[in-house]
């Protein structure tokens, strides 16, 4: 679709200028049109109207702003890329109490995903949404604004004020968010039971946004190289671990979660005792393919601990289910059987822990076993790091290399131009007369002549990302060329563009 660079020019100030309050640290005004005066108290409401005004009023008037846009302040949009942000409240940042405003149902990511794109400098985006965090992924052509903009856009969805939000949220950019997605994805990030899902979430967020506008090709490389690095990861994690026997007692709201979490942790079969079937037959339904719950009665709990490594307990019993005689009578298994007693009051009685046959942890060691998890998960994250920082380095070169491809479509129809536009001079001066024939000669011959002599610089674009010094090298001929041609200028126009016709 052509658009006019008066249209383009005017629209995109309309929206820089339109913003007053703006606090951003770029010189006001963005861009200074010499033959427009400050107003008598010389204010910059003043200067904007008569910007608009002038600006929409002349073709000239635009174009002479895009000369003015190429050498002004507001150059940050051509000098450096777009960049890829994260804007977050999660579980270390922020009170469940804000995390269950922000939080955004599955069936509303893709809404949510328009209305981040239709924020003037936001290109692509992600909703990334569990109970334990609330975290929007964008591609944003301006750091600084962008940033504010799904701030400001988060505190209208969730109605907490802007200064809320800045006090709990965090912000990450380029690698830092790709370090901090993979190790999300990967389980590195949570606290406790439950979060062993995020990959799942994350699975999540790619299925709902395919065919979804905004998630574009950045962000969504983002998220299925994240999805690819978690699952290395956990198969490599896997691989090392050990196939426990699990006996789940008990099957209520703390059975189920229990019950979760082991599936999540790539356990498939698992026995749970219950007073009743119905609840283990509908958590049995809730469970991905491949799963087996095997349910036995109350009466069969000490047979089935018996044929068991580990034990959770969970039920609403109030006296023990487990006394010491009973477990000493059990067959011994190796390193002792471990009992994790999430009940209060306990189901497992406290002497069960002077066995030598068994560990037991009740809700109040569980503090200790975060503890204890926590510096098993700071070991794991640095065996995990290995993998996250090649799967990044891989996704960052993927980034870099994109980069240049617009650069080899603007350079090539840079050529084509200036050879279609040579050739038709020479045509309506020498062209009279000539037949077909010499007529797609010329063409071939100058066509031949932009394609020899594009073949060197082609080529000091091209990269795949395989070799860091090469892709350095890529880039800085990238931005010579840009600058060279002016083409940095053409790639800005091509961004608004897109911008305009969303709205
Ligand atoms: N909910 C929480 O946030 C939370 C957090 C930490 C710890 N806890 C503790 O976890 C335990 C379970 O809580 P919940 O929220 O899962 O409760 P729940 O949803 O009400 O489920 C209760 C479970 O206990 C079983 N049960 C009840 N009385 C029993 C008895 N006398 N003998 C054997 N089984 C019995 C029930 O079996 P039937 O299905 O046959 O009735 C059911 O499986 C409680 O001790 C609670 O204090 C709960």
């Amino acid at each position: 679709m052509a658009v006019s660079k008066s249209f383009l020019v005017s629209s995109k100030l309309e929206t820089l200028l339109s913003n007053p309050n703006d606090p951003s640290p770029s010189p006001a005004p963005l861009i200074r049109i010499p033959t427009c005066p400050m107003n008598n108290n010389g204010s910059r409401r003043g200067l904007i109207q008569r910007a608009r005004c002038e600006i929409s009023s002349s073709k000239a008037a635009s174009v002479s702003a895009l000369e003015q846009l190429k050498t002004s302040a507001i150059d940050r949009y051509t000098k450096e890329r777009s960049s890829i942000v994260v804007i977050g409240l999660n579980i270390h940042t922020a009170p469940v109490e804000m995390r269950e405003k922000l939080a955004i149902p599955e069936a509303e990511w893709p809404r949510a995903i328009t209305e981040l794109c239709n924020l003037n400098h936001i290109e692509e985006a992600a909703v990334l949404s569990t109970c334990n965090r609330m975290e929007i992924y964008v591609l944003a052509l301006s750091q600084h604004r962008g940033v504010k903009e799904v701030t400001e856009w988060m505190s209208k969805t969730s109605g907490i004020p802007v200064s809320d939000l800045c006090h709990h949220r965090f912000v990450m950019y380029d690698k830092d968010v790709t370090q901090h997605l993979f190790q999300v994805s990967a389980g590195l990030d949570s606290l406790v039971l439950g979060e062993g899902q995020i990959l799942a979430q994350v699975k999540q967020v790619v299925n709902l946004g395919q065919g979804v506008n905004g998630f574009g090709r950045h962000i969504s490389g983002l998220f299925k190289k994240a999805i690819t690095a978690a699952c290395s990861h956990e198969a490599s994690a896997h691989a090392s671990s050990s196939s426990a026997r699990m006996l789940v007692v008990g099957a209520g709201k703390m059975g189920k979660l229990v019950i979760k979490h082991l599936v999540a942790k790539g356990c498939t079969k698992m026995v749970v005792v219950n007073r009743s079937e119905e609840r283990v037959v509908a958590i049995r339904q809730e469970m991905p393919p491949g799963v087996e719950i095997v349910y036995k009665p109350f009466d069969e709990m000490l047979t089935c601990a018996g044929e068991a490594d580990v034990v959770f307990t969970s039920t609403a019993s109030e006296s023990p289910l487990f006394l010491k005689e009973h477990v000493e009578s059990l067959p011994p298994v190796a390193d002792g059987r471990l009992f994790v007693d999430i009940s209060v009051p306990r189901n497992v009685d406290s002497c069960v822990g002077e066995l030598d046959s068994a560990r037991v942890y009740n809700v109040d060691d569980l503090k200790e076993v975060v503890a204890a998890n926590k510096e098993d998960r700071a070991k794991k994250a640095m065996e995990a790091q290995g993998i996250i920082a090649e799967e990044s380095k891989q996704f960052e070169a993927w980034r870099d290399s994109l980069e240049t491809v617009p650069t080899i479509k603007k350079l090539r129809e840079y050529c084509e131009r200036t050879r279609a536009g040579l050739v038709e001079r020479f045509m309506s001066k020498h062209g009279d007369g000539m037949d077909k024939k010499t007529w797609k000669a010329v063409e071939d011959l100058t066509r031949s002549v932009v394609n020899k002599i594009l073949h060197g610089p082609m080529q000091h674009l091209r990269c795949d990302g395989s070799d860091s010094r090469t892709l350095k090298e890529t880039l800085e001929n990238m931005q010579a060329l840009n600058r060279m041609y002016g083409l940095d200028v053409e790639l800005l126009e091509d961004k608004i563009r897109v911008k305009v016709e969303q709205k």
